[in-house]
């Protein structure tokens, strides 16, 4: 096999749904999760905690983050929640909640150990903490899930862009800014306890400044956010524009930079159907960590026009062809991915879940 082990980030609750227009209920999120949680995922992204107007959608993710600390989902393993935060007011936000949680009675939850980036990738260090913040046994309606209910991690997620144009957009700030501002704020976090995961958007290719996005940017951004201390880097296609050749180019160009595969995810949306031909590349450069939602759900307000994230039932579907392991249930994934979409009024854009579904 090309690969033997293969790590799935499902985005579907945070980048999933936050473009969709109407709103979606607080419960049917928390739903989601539940759902998710079940399949044999282990990091889900679950919310963000962005300015309200400038996504109405994610408003609702301090109660999808209460929920899960009130009430553990179900899961057969330890699962890592990840939310997206774009400024101090963001983590001030999240912190809030994290600090007066009843699960949480010592303010944060116990460090995972020592998330250095010289002993390798620090995520996923749940399993092994004996510390993991107690669960509950409720939920069992979950989806037939296994009856050990395990414990949970979280972690934040930031985001910055790989074109001014973008980052402003977006964020409301330059490149420069965003570094400084997310500096500090990732300091406060791994000292909290809490890994950081780093975004780069348009990191092939960009609504405002077409696909050539320099790939020494994306690296020299990579290797910033590597050296202030972030545990993960997503690298991310927010327009779909990534073709395999330069998504070859930008893997290269990262490897030269000194950035390890290791401390790498590749996040792809499927806008012009080449997700999975550069998860192909990725996967020959040597990057084991990808970022899908469940029935291809996705986009980003600010990307005019991207459409979905993979989804991950077509990513779980290849990866398992390929001999690769990835723990999830390809069938579980497959009704989520049916569900959530019946339940916001949109098609099921997951080919492999609709075929799984019908066999
Ligand atoms: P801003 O307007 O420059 O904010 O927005 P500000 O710092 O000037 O503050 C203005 C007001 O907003 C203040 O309130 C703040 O308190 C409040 P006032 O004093 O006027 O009453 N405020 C907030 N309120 C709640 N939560 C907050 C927050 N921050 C400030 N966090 C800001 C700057 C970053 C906040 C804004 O641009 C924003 O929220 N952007 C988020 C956009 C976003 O969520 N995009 C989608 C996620 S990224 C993505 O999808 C890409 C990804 O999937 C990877 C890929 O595919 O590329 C990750
Ligand atoms: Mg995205």
């Amino acid at each position: 096999a090309l690969a033997d082990q293969v790590r799935i980030v499902e985005v579907g609750p945070r980048d999933g749904l936050q473009n969709e227009k109407t709103s979606i209920p607080a419960e049917t999120k928390i739903e989601l999760v539940r759902r998710l949680a079940a399949t044999g995922l282990d990091t889900i992204e679950a919310g963000s905690f962005v300015h309200p107007k400038w996504v109405p959608q994610m408003a609702a993710s301090d109660k999808v983050l209460s929920s899960i600390l009130a009430n553990s989902p179900r899961s057969q393993k330890p699962i890592t929640y990840q939310w997206l935060l774009p400024n101090s007011k963001g983590f001030d936000n999240y912190f809030k909640i994290m600090n007066t949680s009843p699960s949480a009675p010592d303010g944060y939850p116990t460090p995972p150990p020592s998330p250095g980036n010289d002993s390798g990738p620090a995520l996923n260090t749940s399993s092994q903490d004996p510390n993991a913040m107690p669960s509950a046994t409720s939920g069992a309606e979950a989806m037939g899930a296994s009856s050990n209910t395990s414990g949970q991690q979280h972690e934040v997620s930031i985001f910055m862009a790989a074109t001014e144009s973008f980052s402003k957009k977006n964020t409301n700030c330059t490149i420069q800014e965003s570094l400084d501002r997310f500096a500090p704020l990732m300091a406060e976090s791994r000292k909290a306890g809490y890994p950081v995961r780093a975004y780069i958007s348009v990191a092939l290719g960009c609504p405002f400044e077409g696909p050539d996005v320099d790939p020494h940017k994306v690296a020299d951004l990579a290797a910033s956010l590597l050296e202030m201390g972030a545990d993960e880097i997503s690298v991310a296609d927010t327009t779909g524009m990534g073709t395999a050749p330069r998504t070859q180019k930008l893997l290269q160009t990262l490897k030269e930079a000194g950035v390890r595969s290791e401390d790498l995810a590749l996040h792809f949306h499927d806008t012009f159907g080449q997700a999975l031909i550069n998860t192909m590349v990725s996967l020959e450069h040597g990057i084991r960590t990808f970022d899908s939602a469940v029935g291809g759900l996705g986009g980003c307000p600010y990307s005019p026009g991207a459409t979905g994230n993979v989804a991950t039932e077509d990513l779980v579907y290849f990866l398992h062809s390929l001999g690769a392991q990835t723990g999830v249930d390809l069938d579980e994934v497959s009704r989520i991915g049916d569900w959530i979409t019946a339940e916001i009024g949109k098609p099921n854009s997951a080919s492999a879940g609709k075929a799984t579904l019908a066999r």
